[in-house]
């Protein structure tokens, strides 16, 4: 029998100031620790002195963090930090940088140095190799966004850009040991990404509500997260430096991270990926531009549906509220991405990720994805 705990994350909420003052005590004499974090997200963070006192210790920092983490990123890595060791890895950015702290947790000890080539980590994460007994490396994840949710589930969305595949690293362990939820460290967000992400917050609010595996509490707290992304998305994108409405944001992000660690996602995420494989568009937006159709279908078989609707007034207010938001800074339309209907056939093909879009109430033909994207062209 396998228990799997609702959530082993210690979840600590904290002002930058405090939140330096941990992250400088954190690693400890005799181990070595491993620091993902951009130069750029340092710079707008303002963090070059923690990050210089860190280096005084026993800090290896790796300093490119790639956008949505490809296999041949994670060999990259595992290769560059051969001989180092680590026992510990603080994360301080968005989603891809969590997840690639959680693949160099999960492959680190489980490959041997000499062994290792693209061709083994992507058989290792493929087939999960990963599961097998060996030490994984505590992570520390500090999101300096608000929607990714990836500092409190216990997978990693891993691409393979080559296979043109998408994969899921999935273990208990590789849940960070502590998120540290830094809401000032979200106030750099330029508009665009605020609106991605919480657009992503959104879409797993939604999914975990509606999900298969849904329960009486991760539909409470996707009904929360919802509510909060209500209030306070158009406010954060009218006020961005207002630390009171970036924090309510980021416990937003977290309601929601907690409701679809319950359920994972469905039908709006699996139909996301090929759009971001094939036509590179930003995760958030990616997810959030089937909401909508993917609802109404469900309605079908679910008769709570209006516990989400009514959060906006009903159907029609929740449609209204999406497409006024978005629209200034990025419509959801495929079209407006430069995606045109003959390219609508290769992504309802690479739109069923198992796990994802099994997990949706109404199960869905090809045919009917490919309906879905003709209502969003
Ligand atoms: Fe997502």
């Amino acid at each position: 029998m396998q228990y799997i705990p609702f959530s082993p994350v210690e979840i600590v909420f904290s002002s930058r100031i405090d939140a330096i003052k941990y992250l400088d005590g954190v690693v400890s004499a005799n181990e070595t620790c491993l620091l993902l974090a951009s130069e750029g997200r340092i710079l707008e963070l303002g963090l070059e002195s923690l990050i210089d006192n860190l280096r005084e210790k026993d800090v290896v920092h790796l300093r490119q963090i790639p956008r949505n983490p490809d296999i041949t990123d994670v060999y990259h890595y595992l290769k560059v930090l051969q001989g180092v060791n680590p026992c510990k890895i603080i994360a301080i950015g968005g989603g891809s940088c969590i997840d690639l702290a959680k693949a160099i947790s999960a492959l680190y000890y489980q490959i041997p140095s000499e062994q290792l080539s693209v061709e083994l980590v992507r058989k290792v994460i493929k087939e999960k190799k990963y599961l097998s007994q060996h030490p994984f490396i505590d992570i520390i994840a500090v999101p300096t966004t608000a929607g990714t949710g990836s500092e409190v589930t216990k997978w990693a969305t891993i691409w393979d850009m080559t296979s043109k595949e998408k994969f899921s690293i999935e273990s208990v362990d590789i849940f960070p040991k502590v998120a540290l939820i830094v809401p000032e460290f979200t106030s750099s967000m330029p508009e665009r990404l605020t609106l991605s992400s919480g657009l992503d917050a959104l879409s797993h609010a939604m999914e975990a509500f509606w999900a298969n595996r849904r329960t009486p509490l991760s539909q409470l707290l996707a009904l929360k997260a919802i509510e909060h992304i209500k209030n306070y998305l158009p406010q954060v994108l009218q006020k961005p430096s207002d630390v009171c409405l970036r924090r309510e944001m980021s416990l937003a992000s977290l309601l929601a991270g907690l409701a679809f660690s319950i359920t994972r996602t469905t039908a709006c995420h699996s139909i996301s990926y090929p759009l971001t494989m094939y036509c590179g568009v930003d995760h958030g937006f990616a997810a959030a531009m089937t909401l909508i159709q993917v609802a109404e279908l469900n309605e079908m078989v679910l008769d709570d549906m209006h516990r989400i609707y009514s959060i906006f007034g009903s159907k029609a207010s929740l449609k209204q509220w999406l497409g006024e938001i978005s629209l200034p800074i990025q419509e959801l339309r495929l079209s407006a991405f430069g995606i045109n209907k003959s390219e609508l056939d290769i992504i309802a093909r690479n739109a069923f990720t198992q796990g994802r879009m099994d997990n949706n109430p109404v199960p869905f033909s090809q045919k009917e994805v490919y309906d879905i994207l003709l209502q969003v062209l």
